[in-house]
């Protein structure tokens, strides 16, 4: 079975990427589930219900956030009620959502969880032993736990892939916007990427409007953080291909489609 997975997606730029060309990955790869990181989705902050519903709408299954999750506060409105919408498990336990979810697809049940590295990132509960509490937990299901682990730090997110290494069918990196190259898989089965990077606007930093984003470089005063939409866009995302019986994965792959990787179309 493939899963398809779509890092950060930044804005309008990043839902209208999504809307276009995720009808032209699933034909390619022919994904049992979609899963797409949206903390950045409501112009560049968080998401709204509207837009959490235009995702499911578009064939996606899970939605994974991180740091920005609460940063638009309709999130409170809806999160109780979002089956399909998860936020870092290791959370404090009084917040709102929750950090795993369970997709039943044919006869198998994938897990999907959602976890926030501590470095450079405000203090949470460990996201290891979190892990472990979680994994326990799903393999009395499923021998198929995907794991998107949003953190800064690449040495954390290696932590975590060797961690979990045999444990799961996937540990892929999430926040830093930028896809690294070192997609593989780990000696026990697990497939692995440091970051999948974002989907968005290319012609930006990290998908936000450039010139606010050098104002408050070059002066130090507080800007505002926009996305613009003129410019070129980028979607960035991994498919992995797992042995849906062992949990086991047996690819990696990762999408990269911008004016320098690869065409669109
Ligand atoms: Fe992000
Ligand atoms: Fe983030």
């Amino acid at each position: 079975m493939n899963i398809l997975f779509i890092g950060d997606v930044v804005g309008e730029p990043g839902r209208d990427t999504i809307k276009k060309y995720l009808p032209k990955l699933k034909e390619k790869y022919h994904p049992t589930i979609v899963i797409v990181n949206g903390e950045n989705a409501a112009a560049g902050k968080g998401i709204t219900e509207k837009i959490y519903r235009q995702f499911l709408e578009l064939g996606i299954q899970v939605i994974t956030m991180g740091n920005h999750t609460w940063d638009n506060r309709d999130i409170f409105e809806f999160i109780d009620n979002a089956k399909y919408l998860i936020r870092p498990a290791n959370f404090p336990e009084s917040n709102p959502g929750k950090g795993i979810v369970y997709i039943r697809i044919n006869s198998y049940e994938i897990a999907v969880i959602n976890l926030q590295g501590r470095t450079f990132l405000p203090a949470n509960d460990c996201p290891f032993q979190k892990a472990d509490e979680l994994i326990k937990e799903a393999r009395k299901r499923t021998s198929l736990i995907f794991v998107d682990f949003h953190a800064e730090a690449t040495s954390e997110k290696q932590a975590m892939g060797w961690y979990l290494d045999g444990r799961v069918s996937a540990v892929v990196g999430t926040h830093t916007h930028v896809q690294t190259a070192d997609q593989r898989i780990l000696p026990k089965g697990t497939a692995y990427i440091t970051d999948v990077g974002m989907t968005g606007n290319y012609d930006g930093i990290l998908g936000v409007n450039k010139e606010a984003v050098l104002r408050k470089f070059l002066t130090n005063l507080p800007a505002k953080f926009d996305i613009s939409k003129d410019g070129r866009i980028q979607l960035c995302g991994v498919n992995i291909e797992i042995n849906e019986k062992t949990g086991e994965a047996k690819g990696i792959e990762r999408i990269m489609l911008n004016d320098d990787q690869r065409l669109f179309d």
